[in-house]
């Protein structure tokens, strides 16, 4: 069925800054923007924060009927609800980082949350950034950029960030913990993160957050319903 909204899918290895780019031009163009990866992080979070066993069917769906997410966009800061508690800074912490690719290769997990992902994108102009936007939530999607960037620079970023909020890491264990995560990403069963066929390539480990919204911004321009 033709579609009348428009769809910029968001791909790309972690700590890319997918959601500093998707989040620049959401507000440029006054798009809804969806983190998609936020979820996967605040499912990773009740899973912990409820001791649920991760290797056990049963136990994760029924944890996945107990869990609600809520996005309130577009403010200064997406915040990020579970079971209406805001989660927004919770999600970051290195524990979730730890284990939320592995929570991600589950298949019931990717089932629920790839619908809610459809809905939230089934009217309205939407950036979501992910690692199978392009591919399995919105294959349709108008615009699809694949972003990449050299894995030192990516870890560099990530430390930085993390160490702002006060988080106690080295950054041999953000370089650890991105290596590892990119493996699961790219290797597991359930959609795996890959470069859509449609999809234009943003390496942005040389390019300032201004000139990746131009990119971007460009590519719209050329494919603006
Ligand atoms: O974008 P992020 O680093 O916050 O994402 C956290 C994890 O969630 C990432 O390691 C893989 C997973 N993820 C996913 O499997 N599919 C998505 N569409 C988004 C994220």
């Amino acid at each position: 069925m033709a579609r009348d909204n428009f769809i910029i899918a968001i791909d790309g290895f972690s700590s890319c800054g997918k959601s500093t780019v998707a989040k620049a031009i959401a507000k440029e163009l006054n798009f809804v923007f969806v983190d998609s990866g936020a979820m996967y992080r605040a499912v990773t979070l009740y899973f912990l924060r409820n001791n649920i066993d991760f290797t056990n069917e049963q136990a994760v769906k029924k944890a996945l009927d107990n869990i609600h997410i809520d996005f309130i966009p577009n403010t200064e800061k997406t915040l990020i609800l579970l079971n209406g508690e805001d989660v927004s800074d919770a999600i970051r912490q290195m524990e979730v980082s730890d284990k939320v690719s592995e929570v991600s290769a589950i298949k019931e997990v990717r089932k629920a949350l790839v619908a809610q992902q459809q809905q939230l994108g089934a009217r309205r102009n939407i950036v979501m950034d992910g690692r199978d936007i392009g591919t399995t939530v919105f294959p349709d999607a108008d615009l699809k950029i694949f972003m990449t960037a050299d894995p030192l620079v990516r870890a560099n970023r990530r430390f930085a960030e993390l160490t702002l909020k006060g988080e106690d890491v080295t950054l041999e264990e953000v370089i650890e913990n991105l290596a590892h995560r990119d493996h699961i990403d790219s290797t597991r069963a359930e959609s795996p993160l890959r470069q859509a066929a449609d999809a234009i390539v943003l390496d942005n480990s040389h390019m300032t957050q201004e000139q990746q919204l131009q990119f971007v911004l460009e590519h719209y321009n050329k494919k603006k319903k």
